[in-house]
């Protein structure tokens, strides 16, 4: 029997690269190896967008970049998370299991409260929706990027919390963070992240890949002094997109003799090699609405056969 994963991104916008690096390559790479439940985690975007239209453009975008980054729904469950209602179900069974401060200690709500936004009762609850999402297909793993880690392990927390109640019923699930699973940065060396306008864009078109790239802060360092890889935006980036260049680049860092306006220009080429064939497939997609349709419809019967499993062996174990 092949291992499972599940993992989902949440439609709150363009998907950028940080979610590239952090966590869908993991999904391709593992696509072969795992049984894979990878979802639009459209519910929990539900917390931030309150406009119908913004969300169901969001839904569609995110079932194309799905496919045009190369998953094939031949082997990996795709689905939307609203679609399977057994998630809401088993998220209310495992809030009746969940205390409070586990809640107030998880990043999402911390940061929330620490940017003064007044946190609505979805984020505060959104770990649970999660674990349940996770726990629901039993899987082994959790790939996804290291911000997720806390959620990861209160899933984990609450699968041991529920076997120990009411008998052995969830697999404890691991994250799996990427071999150089470091934090993806932005533009500006921070986390990539939408809230700090430091992205790229997977669809972002090239002249807009360009002008960001171009305007990547550095110092005044000129072409021929030496310069430190480890204290710089871009090379940060080279060690994403220029792998097969990444010695030479490191040597003509450190002896000097590479501008950065030179740098940035071979970082922009390789972005755009990288990119292109993505793009290409994401356009040919928008011309097949009934395709993404008919993948979305067949993954949520897959996933609702093994969630309703879950769910009703759940209800038998809590006495319902
Ligand atoms: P979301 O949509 O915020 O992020 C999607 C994935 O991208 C990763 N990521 C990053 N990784 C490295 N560097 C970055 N700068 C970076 N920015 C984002 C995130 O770690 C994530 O893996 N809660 C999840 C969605 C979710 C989920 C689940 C995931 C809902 N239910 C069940 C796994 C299992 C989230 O916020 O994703």
């Amino acid at each position: 029997m092949p291992k499972t994963l599940v993992s989902g991104i949440q439609p709150t916008g363009a998907v950028h690269i940080g979610n590239y690096f952090g966590a869908l390559a993991q999904w391709l790479e593992l696509q072969e190896q795992y049984q894979s439940y990878l979802f639009i985690a459209d519910l929990h975007a539900l917390n931030q967008i309150h406009d119908r239209e913004r969300l169901a453009a969001n839904i569609q975008e995110a079932i194309k970049t799905y496919l045009a980054i190369g998953l094939d729904p031949e082997k990996v469950v795709l689905f939307r998370q609203s679609e399977v209602p057994a998630h809401t179900e088993l998220c209310w069974i495992l809030n009746c299991i969940t205390s409070l401060g586990t809640l107030e200690r998880a990043h999402a709500y911390k940061d929330a409260l620490a940017n003064s936004k007044a946190p609505n009762v979805g984020l505060f609850d959104y770990p649970v929706l999660m674990a349940a999402d996770i726990l629901l297909y039993k899987p082994e793993v959790v790939p996804v990027g290291p911000d997720q880690k806390q959620h990861v392990e209160i899933a984990a927390d609450l699968a041991q919390r529920f076997n120990h109640l009411f008998g052995q019923t969830f697999v404890v699930p691991q994250v799996l963070l990427r071999r150089e699973s470091p934090i993806i940065p932005g533009l500006d060396g921070r986390k990539m992240s939408k809230s700090y306008a430091n992205t790229i864009g997977l669809f972002d078109a090239p002249e807009l890949i360009q002008k960001k790239v171009m305007s990547i802060p550095t110092d005044s360092s000129r072409p021929e002094d030496p310069k430190d890889p480890e204290n710089d935006h871009i090379f940060a980036l080279h060690r994403l997109f220029s792998t097969d260049q990444l010695p030479e680049l490191e040597q003509r860092y450190h002896q000097g003799g590479i501008g950065y306006k030179e740098s940035k220009e071979i970082l922009l080429s390789n972005i755009n090699t990288f990119l292109k064939p993505i793009q290409e497939r994401y356009q040919q997609l928008e011309r097949k609405p009934d395709y993404l349709a008919e993948v979305l419809e067949a993954g949520r019967k897959k996933a609702a056969l093994v969630a309703e499993a879950t769910l009703a062996e759940v209800k038998t174990r809590v006495g319902l």
